[in-house]
């Protein structure tokens, strides 16, 4: 089992970022552990704040560290990311030198009700990652139309061979954790979020 951070890029309570990991952390119950990461909490990037850095991103860069992985589930704002999720990109790459996403391993989903499914948003994301140091799983690809009922209550993907396809996501993104970390024993702690 690997422990996995997992950012959002919308903190709207009804996200349907937030559901679409929520199904992905159902499909992986048993193989991966999501952490939901706060990010909503940060002040804007301001070089200026390490000299007394803020507890928020202190935290933020401890709870990255800590993690097998990193998964960003984002929605598209204007063909790009949301500032909040760049934002709480910025603040763990620095100090320089200082990067928490240095070989992490990462992917990307997204959500959005447009049929592009976040596809512009993800190029972004992919052209700005590499520059942290995260290690990117290229594919398989995550884009996510989402309907009413797409995603049921209990966050079953309602379209079986969407569930299917992101069942085959969910393994090979375990698989590419398995690249670079070793697998957790199945904790009650972690069992708890799995
Ligand atoms: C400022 C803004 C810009 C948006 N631009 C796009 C866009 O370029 N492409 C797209 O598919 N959806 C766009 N949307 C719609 C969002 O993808 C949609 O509201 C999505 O549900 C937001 O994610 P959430 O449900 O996780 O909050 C935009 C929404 C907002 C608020």
């Amino acid at each position: 089992m690997y422990r996995v951070a997992v950012l959002v890029g919308s903190t709207r309570q009804t996200s349907s970022n937030l559901k679409l990991a929520r199904a992905l952390e159902k499909l992986a119950a048993g193989k991966l552990a999501f952490n939901y990461i706060r990010i909503d909490n940060l002040p804007f990037y301001d070089e200026a704040l390490w000299d007394d850095p803020p507890a928020e991103v202190i935290r933020l860069k401890r709870e990255i560290a800590e993690a097998d992985a990193v998964l960003f589930v984002t929605p598209e704002y204007n063909r790009s990311i949301p500032g909040i999720l760049k934002n709480a990109i910025d603040w763990p790459s620095r100090p320089y030198g200082d990067s928490v996403w240095s070989g992490k391993p990462a992917a990307i989903a997204g959500a959005t009700g447009g049929v592009s499914g976040t596809a512009a948003a993800q190029a972004h994301l992919r052209s700005i990652l590499p520059m942290t140091g995260i290690a990117l799983m290229g594919t398989p690809e995550v884009y996510f139309q989402s309907r009413p009922g797409s995603i049921e209550d209990d966050y079953t993907i309602a379209d079986e061979r969407m569930r299917t396809n992101l069942s085959i996501w969910v393994d090979r993104f375990s698989d590419w954790i398995g690249r670079f970390a070793e697998p957790r024993e199945a904790t009650e702690e972690l069992r708890k979020t799995a």
